[in-house]
């Protein structure tokens, strides 16, 4: 079977179930295998960017259902084989879809059932069963041969009730995925299950007038061009893909510069690597919460469907994306990526007061966009691409906190209350980039920059002078970097083998937002488990099997799997091909005001030129009289 399908392009459907046939085939993937998910496998970088034909190749998880075993496999879809096949020995594949489904088979269980009767809840209560991945556990549960999750319980009544608001406290599940047997049952203090179902969207609700139509209207249609997953727009090249973990992968970003008549990589590939969302509660009903979204559930295989004129305005493409589900069919997320062009106020302007005349020119983006879905929570990953030479990553955090029911008087210690019956604890959420950049070529170097005040002296007598200093990150063992936003913090990846027109080396520069890090102890669960967190900034020697920044099976892994473990060889980052990992988040201490549904909250970065070009790429840019036939830009 040879593919039309370029070898960056995601798995289509065809391929997607070539792959499940071939290993329903093969029994070293077990007697009832379920599939976890199937994803292009990573093509060999090399190989590729020398010119190479690279045949299509499929990475496999699943899980054997007799035995609990995760498995691993690898096919090559030009062979039509099953290249290898590993058992995993004590690690986890992450959670599959009937696992998440499949929780309420312990409602059987006559203690659960009296855990929940002494709450007032019998069989005629309407129940939302919310699993969990394990988190961390005991020993003696067996987590390192079994698959173990946690399930955790809300009053939904209704269709239109919040599922979130009424939690039922302190009763947590351990159970088995595999089998369904309850390993565990926290039953702690019982506290009144609140009682208020505050529905997000409620048809006695009194609502504000309606605004007047906006309406994006692009009569010509768009300015980019999408072909497959080739997506082109002033200049900008790209391919656009889409991984079951990490959602949107955006690949081969390069840069077509008329200044020196080359197209220019910025980038081979960019992604969310892994998130974590830890929980600061350490009442047994929340002590073990820090959801890895990405490697323990999948930010891909939670995408939602978009629609126009709600999600996206204006002339909208989109990209539909296939998953494999349990049985092995393939299942279609219709619109999981959407692309589009926005107006974003000014990208460059100047007043002449000599001449009394103003030259302005509007910045136009375009904009790659997707939405997960993650029970509670939804996140928005945007990839905004600009005409200066710049792209704004930009995370979305949405949805319904997590809340647990408060007990009357008692005043929630870790968390804030946001409504009469309920506390929300604090968290964070933690996300990490992985920026395989490619300035203008492999072989890069990152230097952090601060912006610093210069020592008083007779060069600098009234103590105002500023320096610029610059750390070399030299080995993996000088990589993990913490920002700091008081220096103006940036860490610049440049090509000191491509000089710009002024004969500095060219670059590009990571602008993270002030952002947080992991705030647990370090002896913590959490902090073992999620030790990306820990910094801002890891690098990393390139290695197209490092690519997940707490392994590639998180789901109850102790810790000390991924970056940890990538950097125990202290390679040489210097002159050489290097992989970013960038953090960036939000510390979340909610607000009554995120209750019952949360507005979007935001982080992210930006990555710049600096010195990539030679002056402002975007002077090129026509006059907006140019661009809107009847403007006329007059005062
Ligand atoms: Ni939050």
């Amino acid at each position: 079977m040879t593919s039309l399908a370029h070898p960056l392009d995601p798995l289509d459907p065809t391929e997607l179930a070539t792959v499940v046939s071939l290993c329903r085939a093969d029994h070293r993937l077990g007697d009832d295998p379920r599939f976890v998910w199937i994803a292009l496998a990573e093509p060999d970088k090399a190989a590729l960017l020398a010119g190479a034909a690279v045949g299509r190749r499929a990475d496999v998880v699943v899980i054997d259902q007799t035995t609990g075993t995760s498995i691993t496999a690898e096919v090559d879809l030009e062979k039509a084989l099953v290249a290898m096949v590993t058992p995993l020995d004590g690690l986890h594949a992450s959670v599959s879809y009937e696992e998440w489904t499949g929780a309420d088979r312990v409602l059987d269980n006559p203690e659960v059932a009296a855990a929940l009767a002494l709450r007032g809840i019998d069989s005629s209560t309407r129940l939302h069963l919310e699993p969990w991945p394990l988190g961390f556990g005991d020993p003696a549960w067996g987590g390192d041969r079994r698959r173990l999750g946690r399930v955790t319980f809300f009053v939904r009544e209704h269709d239109e009730d919040t599922a979130w608001a009424r939690p039922v406290e302190n009763l947590v599940v351990i159970a088995d995925r595999v089998t369904g047997e309850v390993v565990h049952i926290i039953d702690g203090e019982v506290v009144p299950v609140p009682t208020d179902p505050i529905p997000i969207v409620d048809s006695d609700r009194r609502l504000r007038d309606a605004l007047r139509p906006l309406t994006i209207e692009q009569s010509e249609g768009p300015s980019y061009t999408l072909e497959g997953n080739e997506l082109s727009w002033e200049g900008w090249q790209l391919r656009v893909g889409f991984h079951p973990l990490e959602g949107l992968v955006l690949r081969d970003i390069t840069y077509d510069d008329p200044e020196t008549g080359r197209r220019r990589r910025v980038a081979w590939r960019a992604s969310v690597s892994e998130m974590v969302v830890p929980y600061g509660d350490p009442s047994p009903m929340n002590l073990w919460r820090h959801v890895f979204d990405a490697g323990e559930v999948g930010l891909g295989k939670n995408a939602t469907s978009l629609s126009l004129g709600c999600d996206c305005l204006g002339h909208i493409d989109y990209l539909d994306e296939h998953m494999v589900t349990e049985d092995g069919s393939v299942a279609t997320i219709a619109n999981a990526v959407c692309i589009h062009e926005e107006d974003n106020g000014v990208l460059w302007r100047h007043y002449d007061a000599a001449t009394d005349t103003t030259e302005v020119r509007r910045r136009r983006r375009l904009v790659v966009s997707s939405w997960t879905n993650l029970g509670n929570y939804d996140y928005g990953f945007y990839w905004k691409f600009s005409q200066d030479g710049s792209i704004e990553v930009e995370v979305l955090l949405s949805g319904v906190v997590l809340a647990t029911a408060l007990d009357d008087g008692v005043e929630p210690a870790h968390g804030v209350q946001i409504s009469p019956e309920l506390s929300a604890p604090h968290h964070q959420h933690l996300f990490s980039f992985r920026l395989d950049l490619d300035v203008d070529g492999v072989d890069n170097v990152v230097e952090e920059v601060d912006l610093l005040a210069a020592p008083s002296g007779p060069d600098n007598p009234m103590g105002t002078a500023l320096i610029t200093e610059h750390t070399l990150v030299a080995k993996e063992s000088e990589g993990q970097r913490r920002g700091s936003a008081v220096a103006g913090r940036a860490w610049y990846v440049r090509n000191r083998g491509v000089e710009n027109a002024l004969g500095q080396p060219v670059g590009y520069k990571v602008v993270p937002n002030a952002s947080p890090i992991l705030l647990a102890s370090e002896g913590s669960p959490v902090a073992a488990r999620a030790a990306f967190a820990s910094h801002h900034l890891w690098v990393t020697a390139y290695d197209g099997d490092q690519m997940r920044a707490a392994g590639p099976f998180p789901n109850q892994h102790p810790g000390g799997a991924g970056l940890p473990s990538y950097i125990a060889n202290d390679r040489n980052l210097v002159d050489t091909d290097i992989v970013l990992w960038l953090t960036c988040g939000t510390n979340h201490v909610a607000r009554p005001e995120d209750w019952p549904v949360m507005p979007a909250a935001r982080t992210g970065f930006i990555l710049e030129p600096a010195g990539f070009f030679a002056r402002n790429p975007a002077l090129d840019v026509r006059p907006q009289t140019e661009v809107n036939p009847g403007v006329s830009c007059r005062s």
